[in-house]
């Protein structure tokens, strides 16, 4: 295992200015999202998707690591660029989807575990050999009446911690992401109680299963009421239980926290950093110098990507635009990574 590369690449990717983008939407996953909009289903279409995405100019000034499936990885663009080269010459650096998805889990009604760590030693070197520097693995937990159970909890945090180890064996940095879902009509502080308990489970089992925290990520939700909850808490108050909860949980060698944004709305997503990159500030001693233990930054999906989705509709004719709102998007969100977001951000890009 490589110490100094490992910790040297985690700090890149939670570099000053910048975060991540996940367009790591497996073929299942991107087709749903390509049917809504009436985009055809197919690997051209996905590809020329991900073609608009890593080429629009400027994107890499506040975008540290994108990440990346594995039918992307492969992938080039029309004139026969790789996409690896395409986003390394661009200043970013490429990162996998390995987890093979959340799975129904047996004995537990409603819950999943995350499956993917049969074959994952070889997956892993051969990414690497592919170039990429860091990897990705989703554990979901959902919110009901007497869910998430301590046996999905455990299960799900074990498997995160055996993958990071591999992945640091290989070289590749780990996101390790537990999220709490957001569905349902729980309040605030359940949400809290819950990523708090889930947080603590993936520590303890990333220490024993030796996992460098310097050189991992964290990619957790941001502690929400559940979407249909009818009690919806200002910016404030989440940023406030978001940054309780993981001050509680998450142990200050890790060198950064990259939000997933869950199903938020861009604009909710970004103010909601900046409150808390703004919080940490406010609390620092010397101006411009931040107390926070971690950087705390975003890996979003569709919190980026979704009106860039919206404006291309599969038309080559749009890619300019769509461009313009995904390059808005990461921007807005550079600036929610250091607390200089604000609505006016917003306001300015529509006139
Ligand atoms: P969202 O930001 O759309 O939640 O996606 C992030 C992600 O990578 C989910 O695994």
């Amino acid at each position: 295992m490589n110490v100094q590369k490992l910790i040297e690449t985690a700090k890149m990717l939670v570099a000053d200015n910048k975060g991540l983008l996940a367009i790591d939407e497996s073929i299942p996953t991107c087709n749903k999202r390509f049917a809504k909009l009436g985009i055809p289903q197919t690997e051209e279409y996905r590809r020329a998707y991900r073609e608009l995405i890593i080429t629009t100019p400027s994107l890499g000034e506040s975008i540290s690591g994108v990440i990346l499936y594995d039918e992307t990885i492969r992938q080039q663009k029309k004139d026969g660029t790789p996409f690896m080269q395409v986003i390394t010459n661009a200043g970013m650096i490429p990162g996998i989807k390995v987890d093979i998805g959340a799975k129904a889990m047996a004995g537990h009604p409603g819950e999943k575990i995350t499956e993917g760590l049969d074959g994952l030693r070889d997956r892993l070197q051969s990414y690497a050999q592919m170039g990429a520097r860091f990897a990705k693995w989703r554990a979901v937990l959902t919110i009901g009446s007497s869910i998430p159970s301590r046996g999905c909890i455990e299960a799900n945090a074990q498997a995160l911690a055996r993958y990071a180890a591999l992945c640091q064996e290989a070289g590749l940095v780990p996101i390790v992401e537990p999220e709490v879902l957001m569905d349902g009509a729980h309040t605030l502080s359940r949400c809290s109680e819950v990523t708090e308990a889930v947080l603590q489970t993936v520590f303890n089992r990333l220490y024993r299963q030796r996992v460098l925290l310097e050189g991992m990520l964290l990619k957790p939700n941001m502690v929400l009421p559940g979407s249909t909850c009818p009690q919806q808490e200002s910016v404030d108050a989440i940023a406030d239980a978001t940054v309780q909860c993981l001050l509680r949980t998450v142990p200050a060698a890790v060198p950064g926290i990259a939000f997933l944004s869950g199903g938020q709305s861009g604009e909710l997503a970004s103010a909601r950093l900046n409150a808390m990159n703004l919080k940490f500030k406010s609390r620092s001693p010397t101006v411009g110098q931040s107390p926070s233990p971690w950087a705390l930054t975003f890996s979003f999906g569709r919190a980026i990507q979704q009106p860039a989705l919206e404006l291309w509709h599969g038309k080559e004719s749009n890619v300019l635009a769509a461009q313009q709102a995904l390059l808005h998007r990461a921007q807005c969100n550079g600036a929610a990574r250091q607390g200089a977001y604000n609505a006016a951000m917003e306001w300015t890009a529509a006139a």
